[in-house]
């Protein structure tokens, strides 16, 4: 049978009135692309940032490759949930350097390459403010990707690109799947990425249910 690297069992949260996970269980098999899909306001980017250990369950567990999540616990996974911000007077290369100065794991050899790997130039001295839509969010997986996590997890990658985008994307998530990354991402639309996917789960009113 396949690893799982992610398993969520029982997983509650709820805010005030708002059921935003609903007794949530799944695992997410480890080397595949998994898709979340569901409405905006259905509870992926909160089954999101309880995986990261970002946000604390009520109830339930949640386990990354086998070791339960706790909120101090610093999980090694490349993640995008926000657009992130760029300083946009630089370069994609040396924002991604400011970065990782943060972390100090990785050096400008390791930076080069993810940059390489999402199909950038990390030579050019373009600034981010030139970049297009596209660009930015080839340069925000090149982050989550440059400390060379085991997961990905990526809430909406897809949002406000075109048709072309979401083909680009798509080639560079299948690269880093070979690459031997576990992705986890979501999507309102389910044809973003239904083609993509092996798995596909949808989000309803904080309850989730498989649907391939
Ligand atoms: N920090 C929070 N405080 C209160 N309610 C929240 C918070 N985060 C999320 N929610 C609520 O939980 C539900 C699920 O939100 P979310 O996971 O962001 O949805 P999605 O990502 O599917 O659009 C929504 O009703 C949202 O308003
Ligand atoms: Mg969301």
């Amino acid at each position: 049978m396949a690893e799982n690297m992610v398993e969520v069992i029982g997983a509650v949260k709820k805010f005030k009135d708002v059921v935003a996970l609903n007794d949530v269980s799944i695992n997410f098999e480890k080397g595949k692309i998994h898709g979340i899909i569901g409405r905006n306001g259905s509870g992926k980017t909160v089954l999101f940032k309880t995986i990261c250990g970002f946000m604390k369950l009520d109830s339930g567990k949640i386990h990354i490759e086998g070791k339960e999540v706790k909120p101090t616990t610093n999980q090694e996974i490349g993640l995008i949930i926000e657009e992130p911000g760029f300083i946009d007077s630089l370069s994609g290369y040396k924002n991604l350097k400011l970065l990782a100065s943060i972390r100090r794991k990785i050096n400008d050899e390791d930076i080069k390459k993810a940059i390489e790997l999402v199909g950038l130039d990390p030579t050019t001295k373009k600034p981010v403010k030139n970049y297009s839509l596209g660009m930015r969010h080839r340069l925000a997986i090149a982050q989550a990707i440059m400390e060379k996590p085991r997961l990905l997890i990526l809430d909406e990658p897809m949002n406000g690109l075109d048709k072309s985008g979401v083909i680009e994307m798509r080639q560079l998530f299948k690269r880093l799947k070979e690459e031997g990354i576990t992705i986890i991402l979501s999507s309102h639309y389910a044809e973003d990425i239904e083609a993509l996917c092996e798995t596909v789960c949808e989000m309803d009113n904080g309850f989730l249910v498989k649907v391939q």
